[in-house]
């Protein structure tokens, strides 16, 4: 590039319509032409009179964009003899320089041994439901939220003291949230517990995963409930543990079968409050040898108490925490299923023994979860509204279950729909001819979203399923879908032992 403007020109494209300042235009297109080996180490700039006039810029524009290539190093300026792309540039390969247009090249990057491990483990998972549909599990009834209340208490938050809202929160979550919850499960849950043991997470999965970078090392043995739940499936896999999986019957999970698998095992992920996704709860003695398998083992307990809030049963069993009185259960709370799943909100629970350890690991990140969103629901919870919304949604549920158990004696031949004591979802039963994922399928045709059994499981099991979630769905809609599901229920039989 001598000295001659119009060659370097030529490739200099300035769109005097573009919210880009020229001075920017001018330094990236200089910029590409030097990357791109439009000119080369050594090369000698046009004065930048001659820059501005050939531009047609001031000449205060140009010394801006030179200025900026000189601070990254692209240009050099000699005292009394001009401009020059560095020469420091000569060894660089230009194609590490050289801006991407188009995509980038496929390279392959090497994966961490965990992620590569864990990738081949993944239970697959569909993308969790954003909206109600018939017998969608996951979801709370967002139908009877109290969205009203929740906009004004919201409204009122953010007309707070500025420094209060708008600084960073505290590393282990909001102090209000954590005495708010720490009494909801003395009174609600007969939970002892101080706030101080109260870890604020991004909900039950981040809970998990933080729990198995606290506890696993690739290989330690983890029971698992088998079948079980996928979220947590995939976090404790991420750690690389070995998953074990543990038979489930109507009484939770068979220790006996854990012991027998893996008696060395340390840790157990258990959902005794409304198996997930059969919806047992476990018994008093199961939880019992539970705790002493653990105790005899140095293992320790994940509780998931997802939603054991929603007890309509007779006798609602006391959590596995409180009767831990060894402070080996880790207990996992979300508001996914009490409130709703997009504010992404939960908690562990930490025994006394991991209290330091969890302070020392969240205070070294920042958690995910915004202040605004944590003082929220501590403000809906002082006020008595969240357990007022408890009340009326055990009630909701109540009904929702009945008369899905109602409506569906009508297939009981073809799906036997089982009773559950608590929680929005449960199992209706096929028989051994059936095929899950076809019915699955079909249902889906009909707008009718149910998950097959098998999703569930860490190894095959031999009963056939569908899981029904009934919490977002009200009565008038699972009569509907109730008489939808027996016809393809119907159908597909038909033509399959035709
Ligand atoms: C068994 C179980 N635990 C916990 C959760 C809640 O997870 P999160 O709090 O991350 O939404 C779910 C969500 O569906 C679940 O199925």
């Amino acid at each position: 590039m001598k000295t001659e403007a119009g060659a370097l020109l030529s490739s200099l494209r300035i769109d005097r319509g573009s919210d880009r300042k020229i001075s920017i235009q001018l330094y990236m297109g200089l910029r590409d032409i030097i990357l791109s080996g439009g000119a080369t180490p050594g090369d000698r700039l046009p004065a930048s009179r001659t820059l501005a006039r050939e531009v047609g810029v001031s000449r205060t524009t140009v010394i801006d964009a030179l200025d900026r290539l000189i601070a990254e190093g692209l240009l050099e300026s000699r005292v009394g003899s001009g401009t020059y792309v560095s020469t420091a540039l000569a060894n660089q390969p230009r194609t590490q320089l050289a801006p991407q247009s188009g995509p980038a090249p496929a390279i392959e990057p090497r994966l961490s041994h965990a992620t590569t491990h864990a990738a081949r483990h993944f239970a697959p998972r569909s993308w969790l439901p954003h909206r109600s549909q018939t017998f969608i599990t996951a979801l709370p009834a967002l139908d009877a939220f109290p969205m009203a209340h929740w906009a004004r208490l919201s409204a009122r938050h953010w007309r707070g003291s500025r420094d209060e809202i708008m600084g960073y929160g505290h590393p282990l979550g909001h102090a209000g949230l954590r005495r708010a919850i720490a009494s909801h499960l003395n009174a609600g849950r007969g939970i002892k517990c101080d706030p101080e043991q109260i870890f604020i997470v991004a909900g039950a999965q981040q809970a998990f995963s933080l729990i198995s970078s606290v506890l696993l090392n690739p290989g330690d043995h983890v029971w698992f409930e088998n079948p079980g739940a996928i979220g947590a499936r995939n976090a404790l896999v991420a750690s690389g543990a070995d998953l074990v999986p543990v038979d489930i019957d109507e009484n939770g999970l068979v220790v006996t079968d854990g012991l027998q698998k893996a008696p060395h095992f340390r840790l157990a992920f258990v959902t005794p409050s409304h198996q997930q996704p059969l919806g047992h709860v476990m018994s008093l003695s199961r939880r019992l040898q539970l705790l002493q398998a653990a105790e005899n083992a140095d293992a320790m307990i994940v509780e998931d108490d997802y939603d054991g809030e929603f007890y309509y049963g007779n006798q609602p069993q006391p959590p596995l925490k409180s009767i831990d009185s060894q402070g080996r259960v880790l207990y996992v709370g979300t508001f996914s299923k009490s409130l709703f799943p997009s504010l992404r909100l939960g908690f562990i629970l930490s025994p006394p023994g991991l209290v330091d350890t969890f302070e020392k690991v969240t205070a070294s990140w920042l958690s995910g979860v915004p202040t605004a969103t944590q003082a929220i629901v501590a403000e809906f919870m002082e006020e008595g509204q969240f357990s007022t919304h408890i009340r009326l949604m055990r009630r909701t549920y109540k009904a929702r279950h009945d008369a899905l158990l109602e409506a569906s004696s009508t297939m009981k031949h073809l799906i036997r729909v089982q009773s559950t004591a608590s929680g929005f979802h449960t199992v209706g039963y096929l028989d051994d001819a059936s095929d899950e994922n076809r019915l699955v399928k079909r249902a889906a045709e009909e707008n009718i979203i149910v998950a097959p059994l098998n999703r569930y499981c860490l190894s095959p099991i031999s009963r056939k399923g569908l899981v029904l979630g009934f919490g977002g769905t009200n009565p008038d809609e699972i009569r509907r879908g109730v008489a939808i599901l027996k016809t393809v229920a119907e159908s597909d039989r038909n033509n399959w032992s035709a």
